[in-house]
């Protein structure tokens, strides 16, 4: 439990809000408990029972909430008037967000629902509250004119857990976190519903696609408003659909709405996307990621947008347009600050940029016992001008554990078909060229000559038994700890799982398992 106190307007609620969020804890509000179980607001609880009559109420409420299930609990101003309240609190995690008497002020001041205002002597209160919070607090944190993200990283670094700038709440050594794809074949609002059990099972990150179907925008902001502790994630944003400012922005938004929750997730999509539906030159991915991934991180830090690079030029310069362009800064002060940006990609030099720029990657067939030999080289180039936090490697891997299950893994054949046969042109399929430096050199090419031919049947049949295998997590439940095991070892943090039961009651039960084996 970690309890925030501090005088009105020290932003508590905020604060609180988005640690939760960051610390994937359920978030409390001691105020708006007390007036769910009183009925009424706070200042009609003033007006019948007087200030005593608040604060027995409240301390009943807070010394309930002390002792249920974990979350970060933000207390009212008063809550140290009382001595019993004071008295529990020594007992608890309590950090106390300070905030100069004129700060609070500036932030509360005139505010009808909070009756402690209209009191004469407010100045004093507060002098005399200060010592009540030093006495119960184990730390400390100034809040007047920060960002609610710096108050939240202060907080955690005070008290020891760990929030990387990125928002990946990981330890080192710690297990994987279990992320799922959003997939809603069985309808979109039931599907969000769903999320809520996946969620309580230890679901930790729902990724949204977008390729040539409903944006993923619309529905991650459902999502947001659907769910309280689960991160939210692109799966993936195509790099040359938006323009770099206004991914900034959907993501500055996204991270608003879901207070703190969302990840960027960025990729290159390919030629038949881009210039086939979208009418976008692809050229470049490599050279835009990187500079897509620094216009981001300037509009989150709100500097003024003038940028200079190879592929984008803001403001457009004169000679390229009216010559009326102004450099702007992002309105709103972001959430976060730093968004964390997950690179999807499979080519050294990307995947080499992913590794020194980004705060998470997602390869594609991540094979574990080949992972090091594929990817090793890139990584280890890019690692080496890294200067963030840790990299979040994001795999994925079917998911189906029993006795009887091994008939699952072919299920993927004609998604492994696609894209090793059909994604892309002969010549032009990273995939392709993954599966062959996979060492699947015959397999590769026999595929996508059956693929293109239009033989699709032939070209799933084709695959790789091993490579289904080794791709997947299918199989009892002590084989699928093994190739848990293997995935860790192999670098993934997190692991994106397509549950393949049918019923909906057995996938959350295959999520439980995947978070509990992964934990
Ligand atoms: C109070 C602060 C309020 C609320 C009540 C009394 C106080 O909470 O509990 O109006 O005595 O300072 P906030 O600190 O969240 O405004």
């Amino acid at each position: 439990m970690i309890v925030l106190v501090g005088f009105m307007g020290a932003g508590k609620t905020t604060v609180g809000r988005l640690l939760a969020g960051q610390l994937g804890l359920p978030f409390l509000d001691a105020d708006a408990v007390i007036e769910e179980r009183a009925g009424c607001r706070v200042p009609q609880i003033f007006a019948d029972r007087g200030e005593p009559g608040f604060r027995a109420l409240e301390h009943e409420t807070i010394a309930g909430l002390l002792g249920g299930p974990d979350a970060v609990l933000a207390l009212g101003g008063g809550a140290v008037e009382h001595a019993g309240t004071r008295r529990l609190l020594l007992a608890a995690n309590v950090v106390y967000l300070h905030v100069p008497f004129a700060g609070a002020m500036a932030r509360v001041g005139g505010d009808a629902g909070r009756p402690m205002l209209a009191r004469p002597g407010l100045a004093d209160l507060y002098q005399r509250r200060l010592a009540a919070y030093e006495a119960v607090a184990t730390h400390t944190v100034p809040t007047d004119g920060r960002q609610p993200a710096d108050v939240c990283r202060d907080i955690a670094r005070a008290l020891g857990v760990n929030v990387p700038l990125s928002g990946f709440s990981r330890t080192e050594g710690a297990g994987m976190r279990i992320g799922m794809s959003l997939n809603y074949a069985g309808g979109f609002a039931e599907t969000v519903t769903e999320l809520a059990d996946y969620e309580k099972a230890g679901l930790g990150i729902v990724f949204v696609p977008e390729a040539y179907s409903y944006d993923a925008v619309s529905q991650l902001g459902y999502i947001a408003a659907k769910t309280e502790r689960l991160q939210i994630a692109s799966g993936i944003f195509q790099l040359y659909s938006r323009t770099p400012a206004l991914t900034a922005m959907t993501a500055a938004g996204l991270d608003y709405v879901s207070n703190g929750r969302f990840t960027l997730g960025i990729g290159a999509s390919g030629p038949q996307v881009i210039e086939g539906w979208h009418g976008v030159p692809y050229d470049a991915p490599v050279g835009r990621t990187r500079e897509l991934i620094e216009i981001c991180r300037m509009v989150w830090r709100r500097e003024r947008l003038s940028y200079d690079g190879r592929y984008y030029q803001l403001p457009l310069p004169p000679d390229r347009g009216t010559g009326l362009g102004k450099p702007l800064k992002l309105i709103n002060h972001p959430v976060r600050e730093r968004i964390p940006i997950m690179v999807a990609a499979v080519g050294p030099k990307n995947v080499a940029l992913a590794a020194e720029l980004a705060d998470g990657w997602q390869p594609f067939f991540y094979l574990p016992e080949k992972a090091a030999e594929v990817w090793g080289g890139p990584l280890a180039e890019g690692l080496a001008k890294r200067a963030l936090g840790p990299l979040d490697v994001v795999a994925q891997a079917p998911l189906m554990i029993g006795n009887d299950v091994t008939a699952y893994r072919d299920l993927a054949r004609p998604f492994l078909a696609l894209y090793i046969g059909g994604m892309g042109a002969r010549g032009k399929n990273f995939y392709n060229t993954l599966a062959r430096r996979l060492g699947y050199e015959a397999e590769a090419e026999q595929i996508q000559d059956a693929y293109l031919d239009g033989r699709k049947e032939e070209a799933a049949a084709l695959v790789p038994a091993d490579l289904l295998e080794l791709t997947s997590l299918i199989g009892p439940e002590g084989y699928v700890r093994e190739r848990l095991a293997a995935f860790r070892e192999a670098g993934a943090t997190t692991l994106t799982v397509t549950p393949l039961a049918p019923a909906h009651a057995d996938r959350v039960r295959l999520i439980e398992q995947a978070a509990t084996l992964a934990a």
